[in-house]
């Protein structure tokens, strides 16, 4: 089933998202979150920040699996994910560094990494709640276009389009990695529940695409028209294109 929350903008829409995820946390303290990077989720996780600062939430017992790394960042380069999760949310709150878990995109065997993710996920019970963004064309994770949907964790080759629209946290697009290490689509519809978090005009095209048309590898995100439990939390201009009350 899936359940679609209009927010007003970019303010009230990482509200509303981080009141499903810290009421995921309330009702099972050490459950299993799988997180996002990207603009998009920066707000979720100040509003958790903010929360974690008035003692309404507890990370102590909370685990969490990241959706992706660029291939060849260190954790110490400010544009990898491992920077970007440390910066937004870890080093903020109360969670046991042995309970994060981020795809390591430095590891010298990429390959036994991927197998090492999807087995550190299986051990940890799964994921309760995997919070997603979406790319400009569709992506989730770093699933581009044409990915198969059973897929597991593995590398990508990014799309021309993402190495774009991701070049403006580098200095130069040359900089930006041609590849990446993802859960795959087979990993994320494996999750109790998907959060999904999308806002701006330049996004609602593809949103409408992903949610009332086909499902196709075209469209990653038009897989999650599937998924028994997934909620949508987009801003006005998101759904501009869509007739959601
Ligand atoms: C990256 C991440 C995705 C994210 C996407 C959208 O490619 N791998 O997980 O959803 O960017 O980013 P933004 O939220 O900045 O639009």
């Amino acid at each position: 089933m899936m359940k679609i929350y209009r927010a007003h903008d970019y303010q009230d829409m990482s509200r509303k998202a981080a009141n499903i995820l810290s009421a995921q946390i309330i009702i099972k303290p050490d459950c299993v979150l799988g997180l996002a990077t990207g603009s998009t989720p920066i707000g979720i996780y100040a509003q958790l920040v903010a929360w974690y600062n008035k003692n309404d939430l507890d990370f102590a017992k909370v685990k969490t699996v990241n959706l992706d790394e660029y291939v060849g960042l260190p954790a110490s380069n400010e544009q990898s994910y491992h920077y970007f999760m440390n910066e937004n949310l870890f080093s903020k709150v109360n969670i046991k560094r042995t309970n994060v878990h981020i795809p390591s995109g430095i590891a010298t065997d990429m390959e036994l990494e991927c197998m090492e993710y999807e087995n550190i996920i299986d051990e940890l019970g799964g994921i309760d709640m995997q919070l997603l963004g979406m790319g400009p064309n569709g992506h989730i994770g770093f699933n581009e276009p044409g990915s198969c949907f059973t897929r597991k964790t593995h590398i990508v080759d990014l799309a021309e389009s993402t190495i774009e629209a991701n070049k403006r946290f580098f200095d130069d697009v040359s900089m930006v990695p041609r590849k990446a290490i993802t859960m795959g689509i087979g990993t994320i519809m494996k999750a109790k529940k998907i959060l999904m978090v999308v806002d701006g005009e330049k996004k609602a095209k593809v949103l409408k695409r992903a949610l009332t048309g086909e499902v196709t590898p075209e469209i990653p995100a038009s897989i999650l028209q599937l998924h028994p439990d997934f909620t949508l939390v987009a801003d006005d201009a998101a759904l501009s294109l869509m007739n959601v009350e």
